[in-house]
């Protein structure tokens, strides 16, 4: 028997009885010489499509009770999921209208396209107003129902760390019994929970512009500096009129949504995704990218990222 043949004949022994040899990995190790093959793919969603089907699930869904009236943007390169770790999607919420209490140990977070001071989210007992730009947490493990006590509609973008949670295998579920979450003990969340737009934005433009970036301000927990959320990076970036950042890449996904102005997201080779107001769209991990503001007006993104996770780890690579 040729050499070949032996060890062919050794890896069919192997699987028969649930082994393999390492040598079977090479190839996989070979491939991620340089860095991770990125996961899914670049892909933007307009706003008009998603407002089209929005109203669509308007008619088909008449109330958001129990079931929120939300639509999740899924990577065209993915079995599940925005980018790997990540799930982005837009919520809508008509006067009158309450999305019941539940929690999860997924983690999730709003920041809101169309809110006023008659917008709230309960988090554990806390009431969080959701006006237009605010960024409102809803922790892991947290209770949380939505009220929209407006005339007006409301929409929000929900980010959430769905596949992440779901790779690991720690999905956990509990909904609550009614409209309105049960009696949460004072005190029980601490931390911030909403951060006011106008505040945000004004740390924002005060920030000195990094050449890869742009103005980035990094939406952090007061008490502890680090993170807003354990397994999510919210930043707010400000692109000045005509800037066009340097190509960088990180090991770390991220999604993003337009607040205003209009660019594009230049990829290798001559690709670029073009955006407007209220686009979003994915950047999956160690993709090299640069973004640019195309117009002579500011530009303002929201982008949330698995960063922390990766910084946890040990594993955030960045590359300029
Ligand atoms: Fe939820």
């Amino acid at each position: 028997m040729s050499g070949v043949d032996a060890l062919a004949e050794l890896d069919a022994r192997l699987a028969a009885s649930h082994m393999r040899g390492q040598w079977k990995s090479e190839a996989f190790l070979s491939a991620a010489i340089g860095g991770p093959k990125p996961a899914g793919a670049p892909y933007a969603w307009r706003w008009a499509d998603v407002m089209e089907l929005m109203g669509a699930a308007e008619r088909a869904m008449p109330e958001s009770l129990q079931a929120r009236r939300s639509l999740i943007f899924q990577n065209p390169a993915l079995p599940r999921g925005t980018t790997h770790t990540i799930n982005m999607g837009v919520q809508m919420i008509m006067p009158g209208e309450v999305a019941w209490a539940h929690r999860h140990s997924i983690a999730a977070l709003r920041f809101i396209i169309e809110g006023d001071e008659k917008l709230t989210t309960v988090v554990d007992g806390r009431h969080c107003v959701m006006e237009t730009g605010d960024l409102v947490l809803t922790p892991n493990w947290s209770w949380h129902d939505h009220h929209n006590k407006s005339d007006q509609r409301a929409l929000w973008l929900d980010v959430l760390d769905v596949p992440l949670v779901l790779g690991l295998n720690q999905t956990v579920y509990e909904p609550g019994s009614g409209a309105d979450q049960p009696n949460v003990e004072p005190g029980r969340r601490v931390g911030a929970l909403r951060f006011a737009w106008r505040e945000s934005i004004a740390a924002t433009r005060a920030l000195q512009l990094d050449p890869h970036h742009g103005q980035a301000y990094e939406y952090r927990d007061p008490d502890h500096g680090g993170p807003c959320l354990k397994t999510l990076s919210c930043k707010l970036v400000r692109l000045p009129p005509g800037f066009s950042a340097l190509p960088s890449r990180t090991s770390a996904s991220s999604v993003w949504f337009v607040v205003t102005g209009n660019g594009s997201l230049e990829l290798a080779g001559d690709e670029a995704l073009s955006w407007g107001p209220r686009d979003n769209f994915a950047i999956p991990n160690w993709t090299r990218h640069a973004i640019r503001n195309r117009s002579d007006e500011e530009a303002v993104l929201f982008t949330v990222s698995d960063e922390p996770v990766l910084q946890a780890l040990g594993l955030l690579r960045q590359e300029t």
